[in-house]
């Protein structure tokens, strides 16, 4: 039985990813002399602050130039810049369709929890004035791993005390909707379908979400599990 739903926040509730992307750009471009493209940008979607510099250093052959104290600054240094980007940020930043599925979830007594790699989740959710849907947040520090291992959204469902079997688990990147299936949940997919092409139901756009669909869907999923 359907009785929870897991949601990744960037991309699925807000759109983060552009703060993070001009947070990294100035960063990588002042301290570390590496002009990132929108293609770099794609690989940090989901992926841990250290993951995200190490995955910059990368790819601009910078990986052994730094200490790890070094590395710290940096990550620190982006993640004051990115702060201050996203301090200004209101419900008017929820993306379309979102607030009407939360309060849509909420009416029909669904629990909710977050399952975002960032460990800014509680200070967005405020600014989107969301706060109150989510009855728990994982924490990305107690994991051991990120995503797409399936530990971040397996957590999302036993922290609301739900069998893997009654979750949904909410996703935009593919990494994501890997971690959801590792974790044996229904996975639904936000985003281009050729992409996500592992997920069990996808929705092209947040605002084409449709509660009735998932229903249906995770029905035929759940009586093959
Ligand atoms: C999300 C974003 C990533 C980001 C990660 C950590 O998963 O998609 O781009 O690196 O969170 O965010 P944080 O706010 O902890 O630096
Ligand atoms: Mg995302």
């Amino acid at each position: 039985m359907l009785k929870g739903f897991v949601f990744d926040l960037d991309g699925v509730i807000t759109d983060t990813a552009r703060f993070h992307y001009q947070a990294w750009s100035k960063i990588a471009q002042d301290d570390m002399g590496i002009t990132i493209n929108p293609s770099v940008n794609e690989q940090l979607k989901g992926v841990s602050r250290m993951d995200s510099l190490n995955v910059i250093l990368k790819f601009g052959q910078r990986e052994n130039d730094f200490t790890e104290a070094e590395k710290e600054a940096l990550a620190t240094k982006k993640n004051d810049y990115y702060v201050q980007l996203i301090s200004n940020m209101t419900p008017a930043d929820i993306l379309p369709g979102i607030q009407a599925f939360l309060d849509q979830l909420k009416a029909e007594g669904y629990q909710m929890s977050l399952a975002s790699a960032s460990k800014n989740a509680p200070r967005i959710l405020n600014g989107l004035q969301l706060t109150n849907y989510f009855d728990q947040i994982v924490d990305p520090a107690s994991l051991h791993a990120g995503k797409p291992d399936p530990e971040i959204f397996a957590k999302g469902a036993t922290l609301l005390g739900l069998k893997p079997t009654e979750a949904v688990g909410l996703e935009d990147a593919f990494a994501g909707i890997q971690s959801i299936n590792g974790a044996g949940e229904f996975s639904v997919g936000i985003g281009d379908p050729a992409i996500l092409n592992e997920a069990d139901l996808n929705f092209t756009s947040t605002a084409e979400i449709s509660l009735d669909q998932i229903k249906t869907a995770f029905a035929t999923w759940a009586a093959k599990q």
